[in-house]
């Protein structure tokens, strides 16, 4: 039995639920951040869709004419991050029951994986959250999906699954050598993949995304332990940290700081939805090449916001490759992808926008 909830278009019982599936039109031609895409529209299962990307990938497919249902356990999202417009199910990967119920009610054709846990750090520390999360909980989407025959499996997987790349830009045939239980647990699910491709025809296209940065007007990035660079120096600029710490400067590279590849969410929702069109498969890398520094990051910021942003400076972490960029032609070439935001003030511009307006992020 479906959870019981309060939120709108979330259902009581299964038998409610399979009466508000409302059929879809033939075909659609719509835009999604100004890209005109064709793809037939598609009862879409998006799980972590209350988390960071979920919740920007949930608005686009609505905008672009998909019915969404959003399932997450609310571990690290947030109620508020999901769009009005989806159909919300509270409940946990690990519910075996649940998982399988609320696919076939969903009526789902295509899942969108993106319930997972996600943070390097943690993952060196308790290896078997990320195990039991990541690859366990996810065995159960990936039965549920065969079971409901679903169409196309999108995966959230991450540059993480490389480890220290042998050479670079790196492309998708490079040796994955994760170096943290984090990419290893990517990368199992990765290989699952494989496996129910082959063995049970399961269509799938598996994303490696590079840094996830960035917002939408309505949806930003609000983890409980904020890892990633960009909130951690907005937070500073906002008055709410006194530094950024910068870790290692004696890196290889131009101004000694590490260099990432930035990649703005609403470009991966976009590589989400042109995944969707039948036929399309394999695993693809996101990215926009070229990488920024640490130093040259913190200077978009500055040049965004028109504050100076303090600094400290700290050792190098222990397996921080010097620098990760992306190869993605492949995800151009074969799904027709085209970042709008390659710029990092762009992006970090849009991630402003929304840190100033919701200064501590979500409410709950
Ligand atoms: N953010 C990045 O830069 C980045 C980079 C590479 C890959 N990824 C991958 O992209 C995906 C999304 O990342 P994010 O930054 O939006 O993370 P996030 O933590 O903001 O979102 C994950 C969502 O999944 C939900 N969730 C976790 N475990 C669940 C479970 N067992 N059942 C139901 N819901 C569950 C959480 O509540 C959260 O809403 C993850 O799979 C992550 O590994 C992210």
């Amino acid at each position: 039995m479906l959870p019981k909830s309060g939120s709108a278009g979330k259902p009581g019982n299964a038998h409610i639920w399979k009466a508000m599936v409302a059929p879809l039109p033939q075909t659609i031609h719509f835009h999604t951040s100004g890209r005109l895409i064709k793809v037939a529209p598609m009862n879409v299962f998006v799980t972590g869709g209350a988390g960071y990307i979920g919740s920007v990938c949930v608005e686009e497919l609505l905008n672009a004419g998909h019915q969404v249902t959003v399932f997450d356990n609310l571990s690290e999202g947030h109620r508020a991050a999901v769009d009005p417009r989806a159909r919300f199910i509270e409940g946990c990967l690990s519910d075996r029951a649940l998982v399988q119920e609320s696919l076939a009610c969903s009526k789902a054709e295509a899942i969108i994986h993106f319930a997972a846990n996600a943070i390097v750090s943690e993952s060196m520390t308790n290896p078997s959250k990320y195990f039991r999360n990541n690859v366990a909980f996810g065995l159960n989407l990936l039965d549920a999906a065969v079971e409901c025959r679903v169409r196309k499996f999108v995966f959230s997987s991450t540059c993480a699954t490389y480890g220290m790349p042998e050479r670079l830009p790196i492309t998708e045939d490079l040796p994955q050598q994760p170096i943290n239980p984090y990419g290893e647990s990517k990368l199992m699910f990765e290989k699952m993949l494989k496996w129910y491709r082959q063995i049970h025809g399961l269509e799938f296209v598996g994303f490696r995304y590079f840094n996830a940065a960035g917002a939408s007007a309505r949806f930003g990035e609000h983890h409980k332990i904020e890892s990633h660079i960009i909130p951690n120096i907005l937070q500073v600029v906002l008055g709410q940290k006194t530094h950024v710490d910068i870790f290692g400067t004696d890196y290889p590279t131009p101004d000694g700081t590490c260099i990432r590849d930035y990649i703005h969410i609403i470009d991966l929702a976009a590589a989400h939805i042109q995944a969707l069109v039948p036929g399309k498969q394999g695993f693809f890398n996101l990215g926009n090449g070229g990488g920024y520094s640490v130093r040259q990051v913190i200077q978009a910021c500055e040049k965004v916001t028109g504050k100076k942003i303090a600094t400290v400076e700290k050792p190098r972490r222990p397996g921080d490759p010097p620098r990760l960029v992306a190869a993605a032609q492949q995800a151009r070439n074969v799904l027709g992808w085209n970042p709008s935001y390659p710029k990092l003030e762009d992006i970090v511009a849009t991630a402003w926008k929304w840190h100033s307006t919701h200064p501590t992020g979500y409410a709950d």
